[in-house]
């Protein structure tokens, strides 16, 4: 099946007991025993639900996978990942990783004693110099928010590889549409689903999906055992928003490059981080490894907070809001909004500043997108 395909059809046809031909919601905490030690599948929805477990079978197909299992959000999917690491692992990370992350990695280091270095991982010396003997993984988060810098999937995962680590990919921004990181050799894909994967702004989510059979046991553990199992509403509302994603992508990405080339020529703007642009500094990579470039995109202005303020107080259409992957557009201050929580150190050094904003472009006709902007640059 093609991708398309897939988005409608895989894992959603389950319905014996009527041939609904939507999967239905099995609102429902337990079910009944046919016998003693004999069920019909489940037993208990924090182990499995049969709405879950279409969603699970989707988004497995859509990365390639083997198994996926899909949690109550995204940052419970990096938590649920970390859980197949132990006290005193290392791991090395993307050093403009989402803040929420970073923020994640210093509390299981303070509990938990992971070690964790943050690395330019445009600069593959600078990953194979900080491998020790205790490296576990290289979490790549790719393209990197809010920075958008690309990341080689594939080199990065050889590295972890040839160090008896694995390689996991955050694949948010992008969706399995755009790239799918275990066709590149990457070991765990995590998501927010509440990101392009629903893509409604109606529900947070999360999903992991790995490829290996080993993997795939411990993860249906740990997710059991962690009680993060998503509820079967949300399942079925990100089962839903799945139907529409290839022809979602392919609008963001439409209205994301018309974006990225009106800021271009914007005396107001120092810098447009957009991967589909030439002149982005990992253009070609990302062409190789991705499938489309994806809705997302930040800029420096070219002016002081003011300015800055200026700009995000006075767009229309795109909302001041945290968040991202929506049908709506959006803006946001990634300083003080989804990177607040980030160390300020690590902060000032990859380059999130005060002049920094983030749009998340939706699907709106891109004529009044164009025209909401230039009215905010020339307020
Ligand atoms: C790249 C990335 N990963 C993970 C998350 C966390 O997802 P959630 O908000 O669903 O917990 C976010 C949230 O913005 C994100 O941007």
């Amino acid at each position: 099946m093609q991708l398309q395909t897939k988005t409608v059809h895989a894992g959603v046809n389950k319905d014996t007991a009527y041939n609904s031909i939507i999967t239905p919601i099995y609102q429902t905490s337990t079910f009944r025993f046919e016998d003693i030690g004999k069920t019909k599948g489940y037993d208990y929805t924090r182990t499995a639900n049969p709405t879950r477990t279409a969603l699970e079978e989707n988004i497995a197909q859509l990365e390639n996978g083997s198994c996926a299992r899909v949690i109550a959000s995204g940052m419970a999917a990096i938590a649920a990942t970390l859980h197949f690491f132990k006290t005193g692992d290392h791991i090395i990370s993307t050093n403009d990783c989402y803040g929420g992350t970073e923020r994640l990695f210093r509390l299981y280091s303070e509990i938990f004693g992971f070690q964790i270095s943050y690395v330019d991982m445009k600069n593959l010396d600078e990953i194979k110099k900080n491998i020790k003997p205790n490296t576990k993984a290289v979490w790549i988060e790719t393209p990197s928010n809010p920075l958008l810098n690309i990341y080689d999937i594939q080199a990065i995962s050889e590295i972890a590889h040839d160090n008896k680590a694995i390689s996991v990919v955050d694949n948010t921004f992008l969706s399995p549409v755009n790239q799918r990181p275990l066709e590149l050799g990457a070991d765990i894909v995590v998501h927010s689903t509440t990101k392009y994967l629903n893509g409604h702004s109606d529900v947070v989510g999360g999903a992991i999906v790995v490829k290996k059979q080993e993997l795939a046991d411990r993860l249906h553990y740990l997710v059991n055992a962690l009680g993060q199992g998503e509820a079967p509403f949300d399942a079925w509302l990100v089962l839903r928003g799945i139907k529409t994603l290839v022809p979602r992508m392919k609008a963001h990405e439409e209205n994301a490059i018309a974006v990225a080339l009106f800021l271009e020529k914007q005396k107001d703007v120092l810098k447009v981080n957009y991967p589909g642009l030439e002149n982005h500094p990992q253009h070609e990579l990302a062409k190789k490894q991705q499938f489309g470039f994806g809705g997302m995109l930040s800029f420096e202005v070219n002016g002081d907070i003011n300015k800055v303020n200026s700009i995000l107080r006075s767009t229309k259409i795109f909302s001041l809001a945290e968040s991202l992957g929506g049908i709506e557009s959006l803006i946001c201050h990634p300083a003080t909004m989804t990177h607040a929580s980030m160390d300020k150190a690590l902060k000032e050094k990859v380059g999130i500043n005060d002049r920094l904003i983030r749009l998340s472009v939706g699907i709106e006709d891109k004529n009044d997108l164009l025209e909401d902007l230039n009215n905010a640059f020339n307020i």
